[in-house]
């Protein structure tokens, strides 16, 4: 199959795969400057924590370009808004944030505007290579961890179209699959934005991986049926003790792990650890509109004047993870050192 890379940077121009219209619809959205970048992310049109990162880095290469000052306090105040402006377009995954962060000191180190410029394309097309290449590794990692066969189930979508290309648990998954295992996949519909049923399910029907589509309350019964063997998902947010912030709906099927004796793998590159967070309490969990719980495929299926609480996101104890796996190796309970000194195989400055 052809590789699926939802971002594409072609003929000085930044292409976004429009992941609302999938799996009915593949549209390329072209990006005119970083505003429709935020937009965009703001609208899920591209989603998931490194997909999200690599997307905000071209975002602020175009606002580069956006910016006509010729001085660099003027050039950097603008950019900074942009910058402002881009990490405010989610809240919950830290790539994100690290990825806009990262570019903007980028371009404090330039001397010139024009320099700037380039420089920022240079460091978006870096930090997307960087995370194939990451997610390639966390596979190779990962693999020995899944069952030989069986079932192995994951939840929201954290696969080629979630990154820049391969997959973060999904990569796992492939990994394994290119080894021989020859386990079944079992995704969660994830509602409501159907992220399993719309983007995994068709991800894993290119790839050849036989899947099979639940709604999310059906996995408890097959966990306690035993064909589920092994879980294993994605993350927004590591902190440093190794809590995970991750699609609502990852929690409670952690803890439904534990009481079954299943192992339980969250796979993330380092760039989604934050180790300036000591733990998952001060998260900030995403709420999302109402209309994404009360409509269904545009209509209303829910009472007039109901209330709603839709937090697109959910916080794993440490206690209920076996392992995460990045590509630099595999963290094990209790993750602090783990994690740390993977980031520091990233990079040294992050744990200084
Ligand atoms: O709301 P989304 O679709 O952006 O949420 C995505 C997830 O929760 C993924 O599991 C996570 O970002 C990891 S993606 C490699």
């Amino acid at each position: 199959m052809t590789e699926i890379e939802p971002i594409r940077w072609e003929n000085e121009q930044l292409l976004l795969l429009d992941q609302t219209q999938l799996p009915h619809r593949q549209r390329w959205l072209v990006m005119r400057g970083s505003s429709q970048v935020a937009k965009a992310i703001r609208e899920m049109r591209v989603r998931g924590a490194p997909a999200i990162g690599v997307a905000a880095a071209y975002g602020m290469a175009l606002a580069a370009r956006q910016v006509r000052k010729r001085t660099m306090p003027t050039f950097l105040k603008t950019l900074e808004e942009r910058a402002a402006e881009l990490s405010a377009s989610r809240p919950t995954a830290v790539n994100l944030h690290w990825a806009v962060a990262l570019c903007l000191e980028a371009a404090r180190q330039c001397p010139t505007p024009e320099e700037a410029r380039e420089r920022l394309l240079a460091e978006a097309q870096r930090l997307q290579q960087e995370d194939v290449a990451a997610n390639r590794a966390m596979g190779q990692h990962g693999a020995s961890l899944l069952p030989d066969s069986g079932g192995v189930l994951t939840h929201c979508n954290a696969g080629a179209l979630a990154t820049a290309g391969y997959g973060t648990a999904l990569g796992v998954v492939r990994a394994a699959w290119e080894t021989g295992k020859r386990f079944q996949v079992f995704c969660t519909e994830t509602r409501p934005w159907l992220q399993g049923a719309r983007l995994t399910a068709w991800e894993l029907v290119q790839l050849g991986i036989p899947v099979s589509l639940i709604v999310d309350s059906a996995a408890a019964s097959l966990m306690r049926t035993g064909e589920v063997n092994a879980i294993v998902v994605g993350a927004d947010r590591v902190a440093a003790n190794g809590d995970v912030a991750n699609k609502i709906g990852t929690y409670s099927l952690s803890v439904l792990a534990k009481e079954h004796g299943i192992p339980f793998y969250v796979a993330a590159p380092t760039s989604t650890v934050d180790l300036a967070m000591p733990n998952g309490d001060h998260i900030v969990v995403e709420e999302r509109g109402p209309s994404e719980v009360t409509h269904w495929a545009g209509r209303q299926t829910a009472a007039e004047g109901i209330g709603v609480r839709n937090p697109s996101f959910d916080v794993t104890p440490a206690k209920y993870v076996t392992a995460i796996i990045t590509e630099h190796g595999v963290a094990k309970p209790p993750y602090e050192a783990d994690l740390r000194s993977l980031v520091a195989a990233r990079s040294p400055e992050a744990v200084a």
